[in-house]
């Protein structure tokens, strides 16, 4: 009898398990939508940060005020990078299409943390 006992309440625990895991991964499209927009404000917030990533300083993008103009306008991101990975490549350490970029390398020097870098490809692949 105990035993039997003890093999639904597991078989319960584990059903459990599997329904929350279910439910995690089968996101509703209105959460996702949210999480992705969460995601972009972050990168955006993390892109005009003066401390932070300070893109402004060199690069006109989006809204963002008083623009530097030593690089290019940010723009079309989608078109020049079909391959997001490449964008995102180019954020973490310009120097390796550009060796002689005065673009900060952002992830190879750790400036920002990986995440911050990943939410900013993400915003920047709005632009
Ligand atoms: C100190 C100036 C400077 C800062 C700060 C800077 N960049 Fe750049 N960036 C450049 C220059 C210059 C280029 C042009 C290519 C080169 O020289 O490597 C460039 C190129 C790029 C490109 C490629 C553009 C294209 O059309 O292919 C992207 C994307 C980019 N930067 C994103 C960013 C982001 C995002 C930030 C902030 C996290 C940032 N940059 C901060 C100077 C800067």
């Amino acid at each position: 009898m105990r035993h039997t006992a003890q093999s639904m309440s597991r078989k319960v625990m584990i059903i459990a398990a599997l329904s929350g895991i279910a439910a995690f991964a089968n996101l509703s499209p209105a959460l996702a939508e949210e999480m992705a927009a969460t995601v972009i404000e972050k990168g955006k917030a993390v892109a005009f940060d003066r401390k932070k990533g300070n893109c402004l300083a060199c690069h006109a993008m989006d809204d963002g005020a008083l623009p530097g103009n030593i690089a290019p306008p940010i723009v079309s991101m989608k078109l020049r990078y079909p391959d997001k990975a490449k964008l995102r490549e180019q954020i973490w350490d310009a120097s390796i299409r550009n060796p002689n970029t005065i673009m900060p390398p952002f992830g190879r020097h750790q400036l920002l943390s990986e995440e911050e870098i990943d939410n900013i490809t993400e915003y920047v692949y709005t632009l």
